[in-house]
């Protein structure tokens, strides 16, 4: 039975907070804090255990070096934004505390999105006996997870892995973005790499598409080619690998819409000056865009997040698609949220329940591929994100094509 603090009160933050409070036998004590404290108590009034909160500024080290001095947590769960990631990582070293987190530091003014920072700290927390577990929420996290499984189970060598994902979901907006709408963007406008044959090679953003047509009658919807941080840590830890590629499904509707607002500046990450103050234009976006939290109750259909690894097994060639399908509507009516927030909360809860009974244990800066899959894989099927196998050759898709 352990403590537990949960930074950010965003969408995920939500998840996390009623996933650990079904597991008492694990998360004994939940605390909850964020920068704004109010949404802490909304979430907390929501949960029929009671939980602490308390009001943080993450950016600040001695800020949560206090909060978790007062609190003494075995581990801090990170679902505040990627720029608190250094952050709170000192505040976790400075207290002897384990950390986990579901997004790879950022810095805010570059859109740039690489694990060498937070790799960097792998000394400080072996030499400190501490762990930290790196990208616990879906992609990366179960996409990782999913890997090292295929890899465990399935095939000798993964040669080709094509991580797909597509939200069949509809919000009923003109525009939003799944998760925090700054990020999100960032995440999208960047130039796309992909890996392969032992580098990663950059092209233009969703330049390259196809379609996908996902399994259980999801649908088929077209996906782009974009670059995503758990590929440079699986080609990393599978050298086997050939080729990677991400792809995310997007609507006719929401590329149109990002268009406009790229030509327009509105996606611009520098400061410009207006009316004397200075402003940086996405953020500002991000305060007139719909707050994803809020998305839950209209959004309707399912998601299909799911990696096909293809190689060798017995000399022979193989190929399997392993995959997760999620329904919005079921996620709103368990805790309040969309399936983007509860596909991500739901496996940073799992992760920290790896690392508080031990089922996974390090010290130093890890990713989950790093992690026996097979215990993670055991919960995801018990706390709501029930997976299958099926052999590749059975999709209607050729990422080669
Ligand atoms: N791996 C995955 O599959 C995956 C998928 C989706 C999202 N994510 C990650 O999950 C994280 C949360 O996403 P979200 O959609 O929940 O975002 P969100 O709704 O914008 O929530 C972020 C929360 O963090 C809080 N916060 C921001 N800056 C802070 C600071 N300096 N100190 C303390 N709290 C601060 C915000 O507080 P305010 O309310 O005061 O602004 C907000 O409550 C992001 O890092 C995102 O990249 C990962």
């Amino acid at each position: 039975m352990a403590r537990v603090l949960i930074i950010g009160a965003g969408g995920v933050g939500q998840v996390v907070a009623h996933k650990c409070a079904q597991v008492p036998d694990v998360f004994e004590s939940i605390c909850l804090a964020s920068r704004t404290k109010s949404k802490c108590d909304a979430i907390a009034k929501q949960i029929s255990r009671p939980i602490e909160t308390a009001q943080v500024n993450a950016d600040n080290v001695s800020e949560t070096v206090k909060l978790i001095t007062t609190f003494k947590p075995e581990l801090v769960i990170n679902v505040a934004l990627p720029y608190q990631d250094l952050a709170i990582m000192d505040a976790c070293l400075e207290t002897g505390t384990h950390y986990l987190d579901t997004a790879n530091y950022e810095p805010r003014d570059t859109a740039k999105f690489e694990y060498s920072w937070q790799w960097a700290y792998q000394d400080k927390f072996r030499e400190k006996g501490l762990m930290a577990l790196l990208g616990s929420g879906f992609d990366p996290g179960v996409t990782n997870v999913y890997t090292a499984y295929l890899a465990k189970h399935y095939l000798d060598e993964i040669e080709y892995l094509d991580i797909v994902d597509v939200n069949g979901g509809d919000h009923g907006k003109p525009f939003a973005t799944n998760f925090n709408p700054e990020i999100n963007i960032r995440e999208v406008t960047a130039p796309c790499r992909h890996f392969e044959n032992g580098a990663f090679v950059e092209t233009a953003p969703m330049s390259q598409k196809s379609r996908f047509n996902c399994p259980d009658n999801v649908g088929e919807y077209t996906i782009y080619r974009m670059y995503h941080e758990e590929l440079e840590s699986l080609t990393k830890h599978f050298p086997s690998i050939k080729k990677a590629q991400f792809w995310m499904s997007f609507s006719e509707n929401y590329i149109n819409h990002l268009q406009v607002l790229q030509n327009v500046g509105m996606t611009r990450i520098d400061e410009v000056e207006y009316q004397g103050q200075k402003i940086v234009p996405l953020q500002f976006l991000k305060a007139v865009l719909p707050n994803p939290g809020d998305l839950g109750k209209t959004t309707k259909g399912r998601t299909c997040i799911g990696n096909i690894a293809r190689g060798k097994k017995d000399g022979k060639d193989v190929g399997y698609y392993i995959y997760n399908i999620c329904d919005h509507e079921a996620c709103f009516s368990e805790v309040g949220s969309q399936a983007i927030s509860y596909t991500t909360g739901v496996p940073a809860m799992i992760g920290a329940m790896m690392m508080l009974t031990g089922k996974w244990k390090g010290e130093g800066v890890f990713n989950m591929e790093q992690m026996d899959p097979d215990p993670f894989m055991e919960k995801l099927n018990i706390h709501g994100l029930p997976w299958r196998v099926v052999e590749s050759g059975s999709l209607c898709w050729n990422p080669e094509e």
